[in-house]
């Protein structure tokens, strides 16, 4: 039942569009017309108004921290994160990426795998942020800075030896890769947006 509550639940919460609800109640584009037609915060960046991006970004993370403290606080374990945690962290992320409600088609999982990461191993949230921006501030690519970020992931958690963390976040950081292929293609051919201006 735990394991099922977690997977339902954290679905559910990781499927909220947020970057589809922040932009509609601000008033700007939706951010399936623009840009990548992604539903990130990055993208969300493109229609100009980076309080909105940074809003986004917030709550694309906090789903994934919230579906992990709830059923780490339902589910207690005396060496956290307990299974029930990481499932409903995973299953945040899935849904968030694959929500029922956009028939499937949802964001690239960049933001909500910090969040999971922050609140199931904080190191390895850590090594996210850092290496995002240090791949950022080299490349000026978000698309770059998401990618090694969530690799960087299962890297710190495999380091550090958790292997109970490694093979949850090594999947997620393949379902982050793959939701870039559009990005790679874009930055093999040299057609990938940087930000400011490069
Ligand atoms: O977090 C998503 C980012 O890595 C890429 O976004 O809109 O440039 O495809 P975008």
């Amino acid at each position: 039942m735990a394991l099922l509550g977690a997977v339902l639940i954290g679905y559910l919460l990781g499927s909220i569009p947020f970057g589809l609800i922040v932009t509609r109640l601000g008033g700007a584009a939706d951010p399936r017309t623009i840009g990548s037609g992604n539903i990130g915060a990055t993208n969300v960046l493109r229609t100009g108004r980076k309080g909105l991006a940074l809003v986004t970004l917030l709550l694309d993370a906090l789903k994934g921290v919230a579906a992990v403290i709830l059923f780490g606080a339902l589910f207690p374990e005396p060496q956290p994160p307990s299974l029930p945690a990481v499932v409903a962290g995973a299953a945040a992320f899935i849904g968030h990426v694959y929500p029922v409600w956009l028939r499937f088609k949802g964001g690239k999982g960049v933001a909500t795998l910090l969040g999971i990461a922050l609140a199931l191993y904080w190191p390895c949230g850590l090594a996210f942020a850092l290496v995002w921006l240090l791949a950022f501030a080299t490349t000026r690519h978000s698309s770059v800075g998401g990618m090694t970020a969530a690799v960087a992931v299962p890297v710190t958690a495999a380091v550090l030896n958790r292997p109970d963390l490694t093979l949850a976040f090594l999947c997620l950081a393949l379902i982050v890769l793959w939701k870039h292929r559009a990005n790679v293609e874009r930055l093999l051919d040299g057609t990938e947006p940087r930000f400011g201006g490069r």
